[in-house]
């Protein structure tokens, strides 16, 4: 079992990574924890055994469930059953359950403990470390939300040798962003040791900024187009496979901002081929209605503000050019 921790002074938390972590639970649980409300869906198909008197509350599957409703649900239920701050929510799922139920853990009687057991890859590489928490709304992703930190993660790498193809692909997305935020030689590692290198990665970068004041942008790489695709609809992407589009685009835009040159481009696109995802805009999408929406993504305070790689590393940079963000679309259109 690899052992890490994100450094938050006297919040710090361990995240276990490996084969059977999941087991570990009883004793990572806040000491005198009385009782567990285990937040997971029906889909995954197992749960966990927090060693207290425990109760499953199920919410639905796909990111449609990731609202308020749900959230007002979920507290009314945990409201009735008698959750207290003496208890602990355990989430068991991917993103979306990570997300909601680490947001009910921060809102519910002003805040609860809460353990992460993050079941995709997507969640044990990002979602379920650093605790950012939320639900979307129609007019945009994640725009509603808390910082919540668990007291632990569990990252079972046992559980992902179940996942479907595409629910891992999308997880490999998030990996590739990681390919340029330091972390080499990812494809080489053996599994539990490459999810170690991202959860690390993470980590330090959460310790250093917790609240994204600044540095804990760059885990955003990729994102601005992935968030503006899925708020623009379903087009058959999964988030990972959206950031890996989103990566190619930060590169273009990179590119024509004169940040890096056309070879550094060819290692994104070779990096993303690597992990087989997809590299273009679907078809059916209007580039103008996509830049439209990159001034409602949270890093945006003043006009489009683009997280890119450049001389000296990934950072948030702000891209006032409408015409180099359109041009940029059309090299990831007939790529
Ligand atoms: N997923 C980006 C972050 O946690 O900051």
């Amino acid at each position: 079992m690899i052992e890490l921790a994100v450094a938050l002074s006297d919040r710090t938390y361990p995240v276990l990574v490996g084969s059977g972590a999941r087991h570990r639970l009883l004793e990572v649980l806040p000491v005198g924890a009385r009782r567990a409300a285990i937040v997971t869906q029906s889909s995954i198909g197992w749960t966990v055994d927090p060693g207290v008197p425990s109760q499953v509350f199920p919410i639905g599957d796909g990111e449609e469930t990731k609202h308020l409703g749900t959230v007002e649900d979920l507290c009314r239920d945990l409201a009735q059953w008698g959750l207290t701050r003496a208890d602990v929510i355990v989430a068991v799922g991917g993103g979306v359950v990570t997300d909601v139920a680490g947001f009910v853990a921060a809102v519910y009687h002003r805040g609860v403990p809460v353990v992460h057991v993050p079941t995709t890859l997507l969640g044990q590489v990002d979602a379920a470390i650093g605790g950012k928490t939320g639900v979307n709304l129609p007019e945009g992703k994640n725009l509603v939300g808390a910082y919540w930190q668990p007291s632990a993660v569990l990252c079972d790498t046992e559980t992902l040798g179940t996942l479907p193809p595409r629910e891992h692909r999308s997880g490999r997305g998030e990996m590739a962003k990681y390919a340029f935020l330091g972390v080499d030689d990812l494809p080489d590692l053996p599994l539990d040791e490459a999810v170690a290198a991202c959860v690390r990665c993470k980590a330090d970068i959460v310790a250093s900024d917790e609240r994204e004041g600044g540095r804990r942008a760059i885990l955003n790489y990729g994102h601005t187009l992935a968030h503006a695709i899925e708020t623009e609809g379903d087009y058959g992407l999964r988030h990972g496979e959206a950031v890996a589009v989103g990566l190619i685009y930060a590169a273009e835009v990179a590119h024509r901002l004169g940040r890096i040159d056309a070879e550094r481009v060819a290692e994104h696109r070779s990096v993303v081929a690597g992990y087989d995802l997809p590299m273009n805009l679907p078809p059916d999408l209007e580039p103008g209605r996509l830049v439209d929406l990159f001034a409602r993504d949270k890093k945006a305070i003043a006009g489009v503000t683009f997280v890119l790689d450049g001389p000296r590393g990934v950072e948030p940079v702000a891209v006032p050019d409408r015409s180099l963000l359109l041009g940029a679309m059309e090299a990831i259109r007939r790529a």
